[in-house]
């Protein structure tokens, strides 16, 4: 999704970005952050857009923040300092609001120690970069002020709009018919299933279980209660015999309430587990 005209971008930095300039100079520089809040505006003007910069040093404040973006700006940078790594609550409020985002970092955080390589906001944003010093903050805004507008969409994952219901397929191969591999399994698939599409609980209408007649068909049901989804419709049955089917397979029907396009719906066949339609796209990461 590109945007056209002048636009307003809200940039949100977290947690310790107040003490650019004396905190860790080797790695993030000696510009304070008055100094990269100047560079930022600069280059704003330098493409008509309209940027406004905020720094908190509280989760809250960075929440409520995003949750009164909506109608204001129409696109988010946020630089969420040490809240990138464990903030599930900064990622939900991400998630809950339709502005796309995008996530960056001064330091190359993949490139740091282990518990920095994991982001837990980048699968709710357009995409994060990192590593640039104050570059990335430029490069983040010039994406989302339509600059780099080549004629293909920013993300084809990111597609705010109308939500409708929607069939998310998933299957996976299970070691043996018993209690403890069916839950696993079933639990491993639903979570994946949920992760990839970025799915809100709230958002399940219904899940549709089928089995090979070689696995006891009640588990799976009891994995989805295990979750916690004990108000979702689950309806569980035994596969009929298709041909050429793998042995030992559960195969998922999520039906969620999504604004995704059908497209970019992402089926989930783990473990060998494939698609018995062979329309069905999935990526290379799940066929592993
Ligand atoms: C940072 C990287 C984070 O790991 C760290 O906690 C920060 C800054 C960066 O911009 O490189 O505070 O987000």
């Amino acid at each position: 999704m590109s945007i056209v005209g002048k636009k307003k971008i809200l940039v949100l930095h977290g947690p310790n970005l107040n003490l650019l300039g004396k905190r860790e100079k080797d790695i993030y520089g000696t510009f304070t952050l008055q100094a990269l809040n100047e560079i930022i505006h600069r280059e704003a003007e330098k493409i008509s857009v309209t940027v406004e910069c905020f720094q908190s040093n509280q989760e809250g404040t960075l929440i409520e923040l995003i949750h009164e973006s909506e109608g204001k700006y129409q696109g988010i940078i946020i630089n969420p300092g040490a809240y990138t790594h464990y903030s599930i609550a900064l990622r939900d409020a991400l998630a809950g609001v339709e502005i796309p985002a995008i996530e960056v970092h001064l330091s190359n955080i993949h490139a740091r120690e282990e518990f920095r390589r994991t982001s837990i906001i980048s699968p709710v944003v357009l995409g994060q970069i990192c590593g640039l010093g104050p570059q990335s903050y430029l490069l983040a805004m010039r994406a989302l002020a339509g600059e780099y507008d080549i004629g293909i969409p920013l993300s084809t994952s990111f597609f705010p709009g109308p939500k409708t219901v929607r069939g998310i397929r998933g299957a996976i191969d299970v070691a043996a018919n018993n209690k403890k591999e069916i839950l696993e399994a079933t639990t491993e698939l639903l979570q994946k299933i949920i992760d990839e599409n970025v799915v809100a609980r709230e958002d399940i209408s219904a899940v549709i279980f089928t089995l090979t007649r070689d696995l006891n068909a009640v588990f799976p049901a009891e994995a989805a209660r295990q979750l916690g989804w004990t108000d979702v419709p689950l309806f569980c049955s035994v596969e009929v015999d298709v041909p050429g089917a793998l042995p030992r397979c559960i195969r998922v029907l999520m039906l969620v309430y999504t604004s995704r396009k059908s497209q970019n719906v992402k089926h989930q066949y783990l473990k060998g587990a494939t698609a018995l339609r062979e329309d069905i796209v999935t990526t290379e990461e799940v066929t592993s």
